[in-house]
């Protein structure tokens, strides 16, 4: 079969959405489409969301013609697979991983249970349904312990605790966010994140949170901008092809395909952690996979692109 070049076709960024991530997917949608207009692109723009709250993404992208879709929604029904399999049933190509490897990724439960049968260093954990009984953490975990629910993203409903007044109150936070959530243990070191474009490794990022911020938190990641990145990482060599292995093997045994970001801490040990796999990461000018491209020298429209001409191809070709 003859493929139509992209460059004939039309590509609908679509971007908002309903999570709690709708307003970095509002920016990261209007960079993505800004990027494939200045490479000459043809583009319809799709925010997910109702004019007056309503929300009905099988109408709205059933309304538009066009050839693949380029997702820039972060979190939710955007990130956890189901935006995917509705492409998937209108046969339409998509930006990022299919819509099973989405829902593995977003689900950090599912994940580590995964990587702790075939390997792949995550932070101890529990999970619950409800509040559990605190004797039964603690006879599993060591203070602190980080609270967080299962699917939520941006450090939404995640806590720190050092005892079992704040475990209680971080379960009962947590809880609010999702049916599901887990008590993991605290790594104590340098967080790091790993950019992961068409099965490949991009440089390492150190993330360092400035002190009045307890955790990479939401407002450090997209208010304040008094986060450190450090670009290269400051691991040595070895350390840091490590990290980008161990990124790899988290991405790829969850079955992601076409980009992502995975999450990593390093312990006083010097150990590394994976924390999570993002299928569906920020592209805002201040992101983090942006960030680690431009690095090798990949500016912002010709990253946009890349992602897209990959969606093309492996779209067409399955
Ligand atoms: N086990 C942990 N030990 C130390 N810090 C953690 C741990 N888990 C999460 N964090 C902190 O919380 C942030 C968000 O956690 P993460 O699991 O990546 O969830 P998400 O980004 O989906 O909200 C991390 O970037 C890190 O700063
Ligand atoms: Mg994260």
């Amino acid at each position: 079969m003859l493929l139509k070049p992209l460059k004939e076709s039309k590509i609908a960024v679509i971007y908002g959405g309903r999570s709690s991530e709708r307003d970095v997917s509002l920016e990261s949608g209007s960079m993505v489409a800004q990027a494939l207009l200045n490479k000459g692109y043809r583009i319809v723009e799709i925010d997910l969301y109702g004019e007056n709250g309503s929300f009905d993404p099988i109408a709205q992208l059933q309304e538009v013609e066009f050839d693949l879709a380029y997702i820039a929604l972060h979190g939710g029904e955007g990130e956890d697979g189901r935006i995917q399999a509705l492409l998937e049933m209108m046969e339409k190509p998509y930006t990022g991983s299919r819509p099973l490897a989405c829902g593995f990724a977003m689900d950090k439960v599912l994940s580590k249970k995964y990587w702790k049968g075939i390997g792949v260093p995550t932070p101890n954990y529990l999970s619950f349904n409800t509040i559990p009984s605190i004797e039964e953490v603690e006879s599993h975990l060591s203070y602190p312990v980080i609270v967080k629910p299962s699917r939520e993203g941006s450090t939404i409903g995640i806590n720190k605790a050092l005892n079992r007044l704040e475990m209680e109150s971080a379960l009962n936070e947590a809880l609010n966010y999702d049916s599901e959530i887990l008590v993991e243990q605290f790594v104590d070191g340098p967080e790091f994140t790993v950019t992961i474009i068409d099965d490949m490794a991009y440089p390492v990022i150190g993330l360092k949170p400035a002190d009045n911020h307890r955790l990479y938190d939401y407002e450090a990641k997209y208010i304040a901008n008094d986060t450190q990145y450090l670009l290269p990482c400051g691991l040595s060599g070895p350390e840091e092809e490590c990290v980008k292995n161990m990124a790899l093997q988290a991405y790829r045994s969850l079955g992601c395909t076409g980009w992502g970001r995975v999450d990593v801490m390093q312990d006083q040990a010097n150990g590394f952690w994976v924390l999570e796999v993002n299928t569906s990461p920020g592209m805002t000018s201040h992101s983090l996979v942006p960030m680690s491209a431009a690095h090798v020298g990949i500016v912002y429209d010709d990253l946009v692109e890349m992602i897209a001409l990959l969606a093309w191809r492996d779209g067409k070709a399955s």
